[in-house]
Parts: structure tokens; C-alpha cells; sequence
């Protein structure tokens, strides 16, 4: 077990907690947003209502300072560009990685210009990227055109790609697996996770690996990842032309790290599975009603596919479960509010009327 977190100091992100795992050298900037360090917060309610004695926890990643796990190789990859030199950055993005490649420019002083797909990003992202003052260029494409586009224009301009291509991403998100062994003095039996580009199941298996392999931990989990129906290319083993999902972060037909997240499931011993759209915001609500932890659509996707593998018994009761809750909710307000269930009220302000609103609802 490590003990690089000293809890008497000021917590400066993951960077300076994890160097000596990381690609920095002695004299590097480093560009840093306090990221990581996020709660793995144990559920309470939900494994009750299910019937399941083991134990589920949610790695918060919502709470990272852009509000996504994407903070973790922003941070890398910027720092990185900014020591070689680099001057502007570029990226592909679903929403959260145009964010976080945004936040970390602006805290850099470089340029970032992201690629978005047209009317397909949720409205909380949108404001980031324009917020940190990106250069926000819509396609009338989706994601994965935007990435093949970005390669190229990277081939002829003088930008630097901070998509998961880049391997110091990857490198930042790693991290997230040593926090977990270091909260749970152990790995977990089963990791579950929302696939679209596939770099972040790439990289949660990086950092479990390379715990056991440095004898910091005696177990690895069993990972498993999860994809929207319509956006299922793990599924059908194949890239997907037109994908379609409510859950816009994830997309995405045709993963970049097709390879490493296959091998993080076959070397695992884990699957791949689908979930709904319906079956995906039935489970974002869930959460947010039993628990109280709001995620955005595509994050809640990871919960969903543990509690229908505890069903149908690919998970083992009494087992340790770790779910990724990616991004937070409030990236994608337009799609929470329209599917909620108690439509608000408007009364007269009056104590008569509060007074008779509440007792009907008691
Ligand atoms: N969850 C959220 C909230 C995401 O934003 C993403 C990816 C994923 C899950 C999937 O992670 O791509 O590593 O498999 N978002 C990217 C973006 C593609 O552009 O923000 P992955």
C-alpha cells in the first residue's frame, strides 16, 4: 500500500500525489486543477432494494474540478504539452473533454479548439468549453468524424491532440485505480464502467496493473464494460456508422483504444454489455432518489449494468463492486428536468397555499 497522500498537506492534485507513477520530470511545470482525489462513496439503499449482500461503491468522479473523470488526463496531457512547447491544444469531444481540455488551456495560457458534434452535446459542457474562452467549432458530424478530423488537421497544424490518443491521458487517468486500492486497502472484485471511446476502462486497467505488478496490491478486479444500445460496437464487434444514445458522452461508433479495452476485459476475465436508453435514466434516477448522488445519463450506465449482472448472477453476491459515476449530473440539466416525474407546482405566496402544498404531498 502506498502512503503518497500526506493528509497534513494542502492537496494539490494528482500529479504531485502520484509523480513517481507518472511521465514528469524533476523541474516540469505542472498544470493542475486539484484534480482527483474524489470520494468512493458506499451505497446505502440500492444494494438493499435489489437483494445484494456484497458491497456497491461509486467512485465520484463528478466532483473533479470540470466535473468529469476527464480532468485526470487533461491534466497530464496539458502539463506535457506545455513542457514540450506546445502552444495550443485540440480535441474531439462528446462534451467533457472539450471542457476539461478548455479549463486546463485556460489555466496554461495556450489555445484550444474543440470539435463538437452539432446539437448532440449536453448544454452544462457547451458552457464550459465557451466559458474558458475554447475556440468551439460544431460539425455537422458526430464524434467520431470530429476525431478523424483532428487527427489530420494535427498532421498539418502546430496543435497538439489531447483526445485519449494521446498516451499522457491515459497516464493521468490511471489514477483513479491507485485512489481505489488505497481506499479499499485492496482491489475490488468487479469494476464496472461506461464504454464510448474506451480509454478510460484502458486506463483503470493500466493503474490496477501496474499496483499488482509493483506489489501494492495482491488482487486485480474483474472489469466490465458498459455501452448504450445504440451505440454498442463492443457488442457487435464491429464500429458502429450512426450511433444513438441519450447519452450523448457516450456516442461514439468507433473507440480509439478498440484494442486496450478488449484486452482490459479478456485479461480481466470481464465482459461487455449494453444497456438501454430507458434502462440507462431509470438507474440515473434511481441513484439520485435512493442515494442522493446525481450523475449525468451516460455515468449512471455503469450502476445499471452491475445491478442487471448481480441479477443475473455474472456478479457474485457478496462481492466488493466499484462503479465509475463519470461525469456529474448537472452537465445535462435539459435531460434531467424533462424526465422527471414530479412536475413542479406553482401556488399562490401565501402560507395558506404552502401550508396546503405540502400537507398533500405528506
Ligand atoms: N462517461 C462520460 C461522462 C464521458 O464523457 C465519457 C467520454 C465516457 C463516459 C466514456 O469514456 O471514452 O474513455 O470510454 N467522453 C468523451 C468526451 C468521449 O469527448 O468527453 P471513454
Amino acid at each position: 500500500m502506498t502512503t503518497a497522500n500526506n493528509s497534513n498537506q494542502h492537496y494539490k492534485g494528482l500529479i504531485n500525489r502520484y509523480k513517481k507513477y507518472l511521465p514528469v520530470k524533476e523541474g516540469d511545470k505542472i498544470i493542475s486543477l486539484s484534480e482527483g482525489n474524489t470520494p468512493l462513496i458506499k451505497l446505502e439503499n440500492i444494494p438493499k432494494q435489489i437483494g445484494f449482500d456484497g458491497s456497491i461503491y461509486v467512485k465520484y468522479e463528478g466532483l473533479n474540478p470540470t466535473g468529469s473523470f476527464k480532468d485526470r488526463g487533461m491534466t497530464m496531457a496539458v502539463t506535457r504539452a506545455v513542457n514540450e512547447g506546445s502552444v495550443a491544444i485540440i480535441c474531439a469531444s462528446t462534451g467533457n473533454t472539450s471542457a476539461a481540455a478548455a479549463a486546463y488551456a485556460a489555466r496554461a495560457g495556450i489555445r484550444a479548439f474543440v470539435l463538437i458534434p452539432e446539437g448532440k452535446i449536453a448544454m452544462g459542457k457547451l458552457a464550459q468549453a465557451m466559458m474558458h474562452g475554447a475556440t468551439v467549432i460544431q460539425i455537422k458530424g458526430n464524434f467520431d468524424e470530429g476525431m478523424s478530423l483532428v487527427k489530420e488537421v494535427a498532421d498539418h497544424a502546430p496543435v497538439t491532440i489531447v483526445n485519449s490518443i494521446n498516451p499522457y491521458r491515459l497516464q493521468g487517468q490511471k489514477t483513479a485505480a491507485f485512489e481505489i486500492i488505497e481506499d479499499l486497502r485492496e482491489a475490488p472484485d468487479y469494476h464496472c464502467l461506461p464504454v464510448g471511446n474506451a480509454g478510460n476502462i484502458s486506463a483503470y486497467w493500466l493503474g490496477y496493473s501496474e499496483f499488482y505488478d509493483k506489489k501494492q496490491v495482491k488482487n486485480k478486479p474483474i472489469m466490465a464494460g458498459y455501452q448504450a444500445t445504440g451505440a454498442a460496437p463492443f457488442i457487435h464487434n464491429k464500429p458502429i456508422k450512426n450511433p444513438e444514445t441519450i447519452a450523448t458522452a457516450i456516442r461514439i461508433g468507433n473507440p480509439q483504444s478498440w484494442d486496450m479495452a478488449v484486452n482490459a476485459t479478456v485479461e480481466s476475465g470481464g465482459w461487455f454489455e449494453q444497456r438501454t436508453d430507458e434502462q440507462i435514466l431509470y438507474t440515473q434516477k434511481l441513484l439520485a432518489q435512493k442515494e442522493g448522488i446525481f450523475c449525468e445519463p451516460a455515468s449512471a450506465i455503469s450502476l445499471s449494468g452491475a445491478i442487471a449482472d448481480i441479477k443475473s448472477g455474472k456478479i457474485k453476491q457478496g462481492s466488493n463492486i466499484v462503479c465509475t459515476l463519470t461525469g456529474h449530473g448537472l452537465k445535462d440539466p435539459d435531460t434531467a428536468i424533462s424526465q422527471s416525474t414530479k412536475p413542479m407546482k406553482t401556488i399562490n405566496a401565501t402560507l395558506d397555499d404552502v401550508k396546503r402544498a405540502i400537507i398533500r404531498e405528506l
